[in-house]
């Protein structure tokens, strides 16, 4: 077993998310602690902040962060940089052995979303959290396939425009494929779609998710809803502003009417349509940005369940609460 201190933890990547990640840390971690913020830019808000804080920090990447001295301590490192960067982040920090949690859509371990499948990754080196659209629809993907088999999902992620940095923008084409395979590797749809869209609308819209599931056949609408809102409720246990937006919709194709799907022909059976709304903590962006909190949150929780089957014990937070201005 190991000493019963917090496990320290790094963020590399100073920006939207990595700033969102080291407040809830900071604030409302039970198992971690902040050891290091690393950058590029020794201007960003989030290398300023946690030099505000005490925490160490350094605006030299990757290379910094193995050069700092207490890089021996960390337990945990959270890439939340760009995929292309992880893949280079990656190269060299596999060889320390760290455990490494990718926040962005690299995809280079298996995929977690911590409500469907955190168990069978207690062990992993680096794994993969998908991307915040995943984080919000795979869980409700998952509990329509405990159901029912579903032929194909298909998932509309809105984020306001504001909240998704030029990290967000540089990996846009990983966020579709990414999302779309855990669609269909944790979620168990045949086949999974992921559409995302950075909305401008000013204000700035609350982060807003669609999925349309088809499942074969007639179904019990009855066991879908509760199967649908126990995930829901198993989600706002580490995101509360996590809710569904309206009733759970349902959709029957028959002989009469069937639904035509290009590439495979007609289908029969239950279009399953449900819509999501996340309102965030507003840790670092206002509320708007629930997106950022569905990420962080699931991150923080493997991590945290990382270090308590580690034998790291539970430890209360007022003084960092403090610390941090909360
Ligand atoms: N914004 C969201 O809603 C959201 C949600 C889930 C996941 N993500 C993912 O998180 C990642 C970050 O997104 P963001 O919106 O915070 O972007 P961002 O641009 O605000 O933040 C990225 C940060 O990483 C830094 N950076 C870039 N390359 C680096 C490197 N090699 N070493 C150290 N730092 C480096 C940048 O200077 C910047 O501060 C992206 O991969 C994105 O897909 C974003």
């Amino acid at each position: 077993m190991e000493n019963q201190r917090r496990w320290p933890v790094a963020i590399i990547g100073s920006g939207n998310i990595g700033t969102d990640l080291m407040i809830k840390v900071m604030r409302g971690s039970t198992r971690l602690e902040m050891g290091a913020m690393v950058g590029i830019d020794p201007d960003s808000d989030g290398l300023r902040r946690a030099a505000s804080f005490g925490v160490p920090t350094t605006a030299e990447g990757i290379e910094g962060l193995l050069k700092l001295p207490n890089f021996k301590d960390i337990k945990v490192v959270f890439d939340a940089t760009s995929a292309s960067a992880h893949r280079t982040n990656w190269e060299l920090l596999k060889e320390t052995g760290v455990r490494v949690l990718d926040l962005t859509p690299a995809a280079i371990g298996p995929s977690c979303i911590p409500v469907v499948n955190m168990e069978e990754h207690l062990e992993e080196t680096n794994l993969n959290m998908v991307t915040c659209g995943g984080q919000a629809t795979v869980p409700i993907v998952a509990a329509i396939s405990e159901v029912a088999p579903v032929r194909y999902a298909e998932i509309v992620s809105s984020v306001s425009a504001r909240s998704a940095g030029p990290g967000t923008r540089a990996n846009i084409d990983e966020f579709t494929e990414t999302t779309s395979e855990a669609l269909v590797q944790v979620g168990g749809a045949a086949e999974g779609k992921a559409i995302m869209i950075l909305n401008p609308a000013e204000p700035p819209m609350l982060m807003r998710n669609t999925v349309y599931a088809l499942v074969e056949g007639e179904q019990d609408h009855t066991a879908l809803e509760a199967s649908i809102g126990k995930m829901v409720s198993k989600v706002q246990e580490y995101v509360p502003g996590y809710q569904l937006k309206q009733a759970v919709q349902f959709e029957t194709f028959g002989a009469e009417n069937p639904l035509y799907m290009p590439g495979s022909g007609e289908f029969r059976g239950t279009r399953v349509i449900v819509m999501l709304e996340v309102t965030g903590a507003a840790h670092y962006l206002p509320a708007y940005a629930g997106n950022l909190d569905i990420m962080t949150s699931a991150a923080m929780a493997v991590a945290e369940r990382w270090a308590e089957n580690s034998g790291v014990e539970s430890h209360l937070t007022e003084t960092t609460l403090q610390e941090v201005g909360a």
